[in-house]
């Protein structure tokens, strides 16, 4: 099975949640629950900018990675409130996600902002989990193969083959978001089969094949066994059920198929 070819991740995404002050306990009890995850999966946790610290020092030299939710598409300079790429990559981050959707309904980031974000942090040699997914009219209408292409398209634009390799794609149906509301296995499986032919169009067959593809969007410690099963999905963004550390594990676990 051409699963075999590309790196299971299992990335937290703990939002605007959490504390520095408890990071070592969830640290302490997610490595005793999953101590050796790393010959299944990568398990990360993305924390808000003021964690990483915490968190880096938490896991230590654990094989739980730990990564940023967001960064500036600049470089440097007079951008107030902003952190950089190179700023992550010095403090020890390893990922970032971009283009969460959340970033692009609240703080309107537009596609073209998003690739010149995905430009950044592969400069800085941060690894991107990049984030596409459509909305539930999008998904009435009958766009989400289009709208997913072109979201996928547009975050790629000028990024070569050999940049690409360090890129995860997660797609997360905007409507399943915090919701509660799980895509089934077999829609969340075609739409990352779609995905991955995209980027089969971009970046040739090889290259698709070893492409790590997330799903996002109401993941839990029910539902990741059968999303995890589905072909084309390589692991998950999990947002709510990664607060706590047991959930957490659980889906870490989910993903030893
Ligand atoms: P959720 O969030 O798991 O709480 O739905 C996922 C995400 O937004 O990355």
């Amino acid at each position: 099975m051409d699963k075999q070819y590309r790196k299971t991740i299992i990335a937290g995404n703990w939002k605007m949640n959490l504390l520095a002050s408890g990071v070592k306990d969830y640290a302490d009890d997610l490595l005793t629950m999953i101590p050796n995850s790393s010959s299944w999966c990568e398990a990360v946790v993305c924390v808000p900018f003021v964690i990483i610290p915490a968190a880096l020092s938490a896991f230590g030299n654990s094989h739980v990675s730990v990564g940023a939710q967001n960064m500036s598409q600049h470089e440097s300079g007079a951008f107030t409130g902003e952190v950089s790429a190179l700023q992550l990559n010095d403090l020890g981050a390893k990922y970032v996600i971009l283009g969460h959707s959340e970033r692009r309904e609240v703080f309107g980031e537009t596609d073209d902002i998003i690739n010149k974000k995905v430009q950044t942090a592969l400069q800085q040699g941060l690894s991107p989990i990049v984030c596409v997914g459509e909305s539930l009219l999008q998904r009435e209408i009958g766009i989400t193969d289009e709208l997913v292409s072109y979201q996928v398209k547009s975050a790629l634009y000028e990024i070569d083959a050999k940049d690409f390799e360090k890129v995860t794609i997660a797609y997360e149906p905007i409507w399943a978001i915090g919701t509660g509301m799980t895509a089934t296995p077999e829609d969340a499986q075609k739409t990352c089969a779609v995905i991955r032919n995209v980027v089969g169009s971009l970046y040739g067959a090889d290259m698709a094949r070893a492409t790590s593809i997330l799903y996002g969007g109401s993941m839990n410690d029910k539902n990741a066994n059968e999303l995890l099963a589905q072909v084309d999905i390589d692991g998950g963004l999990i947002g709510g059920a990664s607060l706590k550390a047991d959930t957490f594990a659980a889906i870490i676990d989910a993903a030893k198929q």
